[in-house]
């Protein structure tokens, strides 16, 4: 039985790209939102408009990795600003011009965990870091990663490498234990996660 009556939406205020505010905790406050190459990737575009309902304004960069799993166009879209997909003359991994209060890293893959503990800088992802950590060390920014990957590779250097950079001021958001994997929090775990960082 068909029960739609075939109108159009209502009208609304807001433009393509605009949503609603639910708060204003991350008013003011720029996050960089961090893309690695795990499958939980393709769900980070819902996450940086959960991101912006609260206020923030989110600039991403991606890993070449983790554009097999989302789109370009679609965090473009989200975000309402290019995406940081190379390191570039603009050198927005060092973000002078407009620093980031935050940097979540979601999802964040093994590799990216091992080389940003291994001080590794040679993507726009993990030299993002770099300049990141040189932050937080000056206390002058906040560093979450959410590590989601298959049990498997769950081993003893994935352990190290989290406790490493938790000691350095990382904060290791815990991840949903499902399936034999780790999976991505819920978007407003993260969110809380962020609002949290900012005591
Ligand atoms: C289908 C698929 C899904 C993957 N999912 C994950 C994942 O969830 N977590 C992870 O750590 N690696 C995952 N990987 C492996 C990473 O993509 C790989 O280690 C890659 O080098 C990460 O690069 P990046 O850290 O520069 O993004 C996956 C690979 C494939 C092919």
């Amino acid at each position: 039985m068909n029960d739609w009556n075939y109108q159009p939406p209502r009208p609304s205020d807001l433009g393509d790209h605009d949503v609603p505010l639910d708060g204003e905790e991350l008013s003011g406050c720029a996050v960089a939102l961090l893309v690695t190459g795990g499958i939980a990737a393709y769900t980070t575009p819902t996450l940086v408009r959960a991101l912006r309902r609260r206020g923030a304004t989110v600039r991403v960069f991606c890993s070449s990795e983790s554009l097999r799993y989302v789109s370009e166009e679609a965090l473009a879209w989200a975000s309402v600003d290019s995406v940081v997909t190379h390191l570039g003359p603009d050198a927005e991994h060092l973000s002078d011009s407009s620093p980031f209060k935050v940097y979540l890293v979601a999802p964040a893959s093994y590799n990216t965990i091992g080389k940003v503990a291994s001080g590794i800088a040679d993507t726009v992802v993990t030299a993002t870091l770099a300049s990141a950590l040189g932050r937080l060390e000056r206390g002058n920014a906040r560093i979450l990663m959410a590590p989601t990957m298959h049990g498997s590779m769950h081993n003893g250097i994935l352990v190290d490498n989290c406790r490493r950079l938790s000691a350095m001021g990382v904060r290791i958001i815990p991840p949903r234990d499902a399936y034999g994997k780790h999976n991505l929090p819920r978007e407003d775990v993260l969110v809380d996660e962020v609002i949290g960082s900012l005591g």
